[in-house]
């Protein structure tokens, strides 16, 4: 399942492997708890690309893999809400742009699929590029997309909840620096796999793509 942040991703990728009885993957919390190392290492945007690869290389990630409880630790200690904060989300695509960091979490994430396909035979896996890099032979890819006011609006909606208040404007800004930055990156930029299928949800509720990735999981015979 990949596309933009805003898009209902996350939501219906952990209902649809909770449904299908599959573990999840969140690729992107990944990175964030990457980010989080390379924060807590002292660095920022302007750091050196060595020290930066080099702290994100030593951090000590490990991912849950539970749809219903998702959790990810760094060094042991939970860092769920803390990846989620404006710090992270500030720092997360520069430091997932560079190829070194990103061979070694693909690395890891191919682990953890072929883990979850040989003990549960499948794996609902999230990210930007999971259909085009992580796992090009998926049987079933999903490109969701939306307009980023729709999505900005999404994703100012869920801060409000999590307490994380900002004005319309700036997260509206904050998710097309994002996007440009992840769209236009050297190395595995976001991007439809030619094979996904594309869900625009601007007009799609979370219930009625969860209908439509139902319908495909049961077409291509990928039910338990
Ligand atoms: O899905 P998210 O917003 O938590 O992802 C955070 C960032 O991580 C995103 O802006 C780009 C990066 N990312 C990536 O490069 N590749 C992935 N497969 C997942 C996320």
């Amino acid at each position: 399942m990949d596309g933009p942040s805003g898009t209902g991703k996350s939501t219906v990728s952990r209902r649809l492997a909770r449904e299908c009885s599959v573990p999840y993957l969140d690729t992107g919390a990944m990175y964030r708890a990457a980010t989080l190392a390379v924060l807590r290492a002292g660095l920022d945007a302007d750091s050196p690309a060595p020290e930066v690869v080099a702290a994100a290389a030593a951090a000590e990630i490990e991912s849950g893999t539970d749809p219903s409880a998702p959790r990810i630790l760094l060094s042991g200690e939970d860092v769920e809400a803390e990846i989620r904060g404006a710090a992270v989300t500030g720092l997360v695509s520069a430091v997932s742009a560079h190829p070194e960091v990103r061979e070694l979490v693909v690395a890891r994430q191919r682990e953890l699929i072929a883990d979850a396909v040989e003990a549960e035979g499948g794996m609902v896996v999230e990210g930007r590029d999971i259909g085009t890099v992580v796992a090009p032979e998926a049987a079933l890819k999903v490109y969701l997309t939306a307009s980023d006011e729709i999505r900005a609006a999404r994703r100012g909606a869920q801060d409000r909840k999590a307490g994380r208040g900002a004005d319309a404007a700036t997260v509206l800004a904050a998710v097309r620096r994002r996007d440009h930055l992840d769209t236009t990156r050297t190395v595995s930029p976001l991007t439809a796999a030619a094979d996904a299928v594309v869900l625009d949800t601007d007009h799609l509720s979370v219930d009625a793509v969860l209908d439509e990735l139902r319908r495909l999981v049961g077409e291509r015979g990928l039910v338990r």
